[in-house]
């Protein structure tokens, strides 16, 4: 059994990870282990050393077996890219599975690449759905999700939503998140890390925040608003914002830069161990990110979600998560009460467990079994 596992944008990486590391543990039980191959594929979606490199190094993953280097574009470009370096990979290697991940460009484009050579796809974190066709990865989701052969979800809503769109109950299977696997595997390195005496902040008293999405960041008067509403929060405690790329280009262009206050710290993206730290340790955080209000509502931290629609309701339903919107007005009001102790109380939600990966290699050794 071959297979290609993608990987192409940050949030891609923690999740294979525990895939890879699944499959390398199954080989030594597997009789003749040169019958079971997983090979990875970098598409080169995220290229710079901090939103790629740093995660190979710091999540333990092997250089990737193929690099397409496709970097930036419009989604077009990017797509189309990816899709014919793609293309040539799978000519040459033939796997039985091409396994993607997420809800990114690079995770669509792979999909539709491998369906249309009849090459079966495995999507995991399938099902999600935001409802709102103006986020890029909402589009990618519904189509990954139409044309792949197995579907791994997360979350019942992600059966839910699947069971709608009419997928096949024999090619849906409810795991849990790899992206826990990850947080679970590593939560003891954050010992470690010395990211809070760098950045001079103090356990369980600062506020993190990232923002990256279209709708917070590429439009001036909401990034001058949420800029303001944080520098009036960091009144209160210091906040920590890791910039993405993306933002800090529109933060320079929008001329926002030179007037956040030193109690806002900008920071280069940072490596998947040293945000771990910080997540753990962060009295609230502040995001748009999907990744994130999952992270938080595992470890238990406040979260205030800055958008309409989350795609992850178990973490509003079931964890710390908030989703606020683009009222930043309320936001800001329900932020003061965290810090002022009215704290959200959450559960881990079910299969949130740190064995998601196992199981989906399991099911695909089984699988395998079962064609024999
Ligand atoms: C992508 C994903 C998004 C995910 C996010 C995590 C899609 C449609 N979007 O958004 O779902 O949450 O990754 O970060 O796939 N750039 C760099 N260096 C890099 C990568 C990007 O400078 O290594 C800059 C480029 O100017 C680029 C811009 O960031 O044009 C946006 O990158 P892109 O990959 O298009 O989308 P993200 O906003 O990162």
């Amino acid at each position: 059994m071959k297979i290609i596992s993608v990987v192409g944008a940050r949030p891609n990486f923690m999740k294979v990870a525990p895939i890879h590391r699944a499959i390398e543990k199954a080989k030594q039980n597997w009789a003749d282990t040169n019958k079971l191959q997983h090979l990875i594929c970098h598409t080169g979606q995220h290229y710079d050393e901090k939103m790629s490199k740093i995660f190979f190094d710091d999540l333990e993953l092997p250089q990737p077996d193929f690099y397409l280097g496709v970097g930036s574009g419009t989604h077009a470009e990017q797509t189309g890219k990816i899709m014919m370096e793609f293309e040539k990979i799978l000519f040459k290697e033939k796997p039985d599975y091409v396994l993607v991940v997420g809800d990114v460009n690079s995770t669509i484009a792979c999909t539709l690449t491998a369906a249309k050579l009849h090459i079966k796809t495995i999507h995991v974190e399938a099902g999600l759905r935001s409802n709102d066709r103006k986020m890029p990865e909402e589009i990618n989701r519904v189509l990954t999700d139409s044309i792949s052969d197995l579907l791994f979800v997360t979350e019942k809503s992600g059966l839910e939503n699947l069971k709608q769109e009419g997928a096949a109950d024999s090619k849906v299977y409810f795991v849990g998140n790899v992206m826990i696997d990850s947080v679970a595997y590593y939560l003891n390195k954050t010992d470690t890390s010395e990211i809070l005496s760098d950045l001079n902040v103090e356990a369980g008293k600062f506020i993190l925040v990232t923002l990256h999405r279209p709708s917070n960041v590429d439009e001036p008067e909401q990034l001058k608003q949420i800029m303001e509403m944080l520098a009036r929060l960091s009144k209160r405690r210091k906040v920590v914002f890791p910039v993405h790329p993306r933002t800090l280009k529109n933060l320079d262009k929008f001329g926002l830069s030179s007037s956040v206050p030193d109690s806002i710290i900008l920071t280069e993206p940072i490596g998947y161990i040293d945000f771990l730290t910080l997540t753990k340790n962060a009295e609230l955080i502040l995001t748009d990110s999907g990744g994130i209000q999952e992270e938080s509502t595992y470890l238990g931290v406040q979260c205030i979600t800055l958008r309409d629609t989350t795609e992850r309701p178990v973490t509003v339903e079931v964890g710390t998560n908030q989703l606020l919107g683009n009222n930043l007005e309320l936001a800001e009001k329900t932020a003061n009460e965290v810090l002022d102790g009215k704290k959200k109380q959450g559960k881990i939600p079910e299969l949130w467990d740190g064995h998601t990966a196992e199981r989906i290699v399991n099911v695909l050794l089984q699988l395998e079994k079962e064609t024999k």
